[in-house]
C-alpha cells in the first residue's frame, strides 16, 4: 500500500511540476479574446463549486479557496492549465479505460467550458445568475459523523528537520457494539501530515478491562518492531494476548478523499471498546516545532455489513524494492487469480 501510495504521489508532483514549470507567473485573465457568453456566475461557479470546493475551501486539503469569483479569478490561469491537463481534481486512474464510484474528473465539455471562459476574459455575468456555493460540512468531507474520536492531547511535532514515523493509539469506548460504514481520518496539521494508516483493535469486553491505559504514541523508529509497539502502548488484552486488529478502515494522504461505497458494500462491525491504531502517521520535517491534533469521525451504519471488503496487499508492504517491478501498462487488461 505504501509503495503504491509514494508512487502515485510521486506521478502527481511530477505532473504537477510539469505544470508549474510551464507557467511563469500568475497573470491577469486574458481579455479580449475569443467571444463567449460562458460566465462565472451561470456555468463555471456550479463547475467549480462541485469539482474544486469540497477540497479548496478553509480547512480542506486545497492550499486556496475557490468559492467566489474573486478566489477563481486569482488563481484563473492556474485552473485552467491544471484542468486542461487533468491535474485537477486530483484522479491518477485514466478515465477513458474504466469508472468508478465516486470519480473525481471533469468531462470533456467540462474542461472546455473552463479554459474557453478563461481564455474569453473570465467574465464574471449576472449576479442573478449565481447560486450559493453548496453548505459543506465542517470538519469533514462526508457529512454529520455519528462519533468523532479526537487525539485527547495534541502532539508536538519536533523542529528538527526529521521525517517521523509516529505510532498512536486513540482509545475509545462507545455506548455498545455496532456497525460502521465509512471511518474519515481528519489530520490537525494538513502541511506535515504526509500519510496515515488507520486500524481498529477491537476488545472482547472481557479482555480487556481499560482500554484508557498506556502511552498513547511511540515514535516507530525508536520503538524497533510493532510487538514493541504494542506492549509499550499497552495495546494487548489483559492476558498479554493479542487483540482483534480491523486493518486499513481508512487511509491518508493529502488530497485523497475517505472511501464511499454504495450502500450494502464494505463496512465493518465494531465492539465497543477499541482503540484507533495509525501505524504510521509520517509527518514530513520541519525546522520549528508545531502540533497536529487529528481527528476520526464514525459514521455508523443500521445493518451489518452485507459485503464485507478485504485489502490485499501486494509486493513488501513499503519495507523494500519490488524486483523484478511489477507494471501494468495502461489499457491492458489482466486477469489476477488467486
Ligand atoms: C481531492 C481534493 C482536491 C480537489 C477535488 C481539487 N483539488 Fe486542487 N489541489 C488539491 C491539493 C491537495 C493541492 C496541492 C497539491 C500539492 O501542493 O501537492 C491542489 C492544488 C491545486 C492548484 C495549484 C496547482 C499549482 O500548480 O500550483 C490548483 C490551481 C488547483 N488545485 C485547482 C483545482 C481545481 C480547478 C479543481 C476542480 C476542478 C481542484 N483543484 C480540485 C486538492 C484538490
Amino acid at each position: 500500500m505504501r509503495t503504491s501510495y509514494f508512487q502515485l504521489k510521486k506521478t502527481f508532483m511530477k505532473q504537477l511540476l510539469l505544470v508549474v514549470s510551464g507557467l511563469a507567473f500568475l497573470i491577469a485573465c486574458n481579455s479580449g479574446k475569443p467571444q463567449t457568453n460562458l460566465t462565472f456566475n451561470k456555468e463555471i461557479a456550479p463547475l467549480i463549486h462541485k469539482h474544486c470546493t469540497p477540497c479548496h475551501r478553509p480547512g480542506e486539503a486545497g492550499p486556496f479557496s475557490l468559492i467566489t469569483y474573486k478566489d477563481v479569478r486569482k488563481k484563473a490561469k492556474t485552473i485552467a492549465r491544471v484542468v486542461e491537463a487533468g491535474v485537477m481534481p486530483p484522479w491518477p486512474v485514466d478515465p477513458e479505460y474504466s469508472h468508478f464510484v465516486g470519480e473525481k474528473v471533469l468531462t470533456d465539455t467540462e474542461k472546455e467550458m473552463i479554459v474557453t471562459w478563461f481564455n474569453a476574459g473570465c467574465l464574471e455575468g449576472n449576479a442573478s445568475d449565481l447560486k450559493p456555493a453548496p453548505i459543506y460540512p465542517e470538519g469533514s468531507q462526508l457529512g454529520k459523523p455519528d462519533v468523532v474520536i479526537r487525539m485527547e492531547e495534541p502532539f508536538t511535532i519536533p523542529g528538527d528537520n526529521r521525517d517521523r514515523f509516529m505510532v498512536f493509539k486513540i482509545p475509545y469506548e462507545l455506548e455498545k457494539d455496532t456497525f460502521l460504514r465509512m471511518v474519515e481520518y481528519v489530520p490537525g496539521n494538513r502541511k506535515l501530515s504526509h500519510h496515515v494508516n488507520g486500524h481498529i483493535i477491537q476488545y472482547d469486553d472481557k479482555q480487556k478491562k481499560d482500554v484508557f491505559v498506556g502511552p498513547r504514541y511511540v515514535d516507530r523508529e525508536v520503538a524497533g518492531t510493532l510487538d514493541s509497539c504494542y506492549r509499550f502502548m499497552k495495546l494487548l488484552n489483559d492476558d498479554e494476548t493479542y487483540p482483534l486488529l480491523t486493518p486499513s478502515v481508512f487511509n491518508f494522504l493529502p488530497g485523497v478523499l475517505p472511501q464511499q461505497y454504495p450502500d450494502g458494500i464494505g463496512g465493518y462491525r465494531i465492539k465497543k471498546k477499541g482503540a484507533i491504531l495509525m501505524r504510521d502517521l509520517h509527518y514530513g520535517p520541519t525546522p520549528v516545532s508545531e502540533t497536529d491534533q487529528p481527528h476520526i469521525n464514525l459514521f455508523f451504519s443500521a445493518k451489518p455489513p452485507e459485503r464485507p471488503f478485504m485489502e490485499t496487499q501486494l509486493g513488501t508492504l513499503g519495507i523494500s524494492e519490488i524486483v523484478p517491478p511489477l507494471l501494468i501498462p495502461s489499457r491492458h487488461h489482466h486477469e489476477i487469480c488467486y
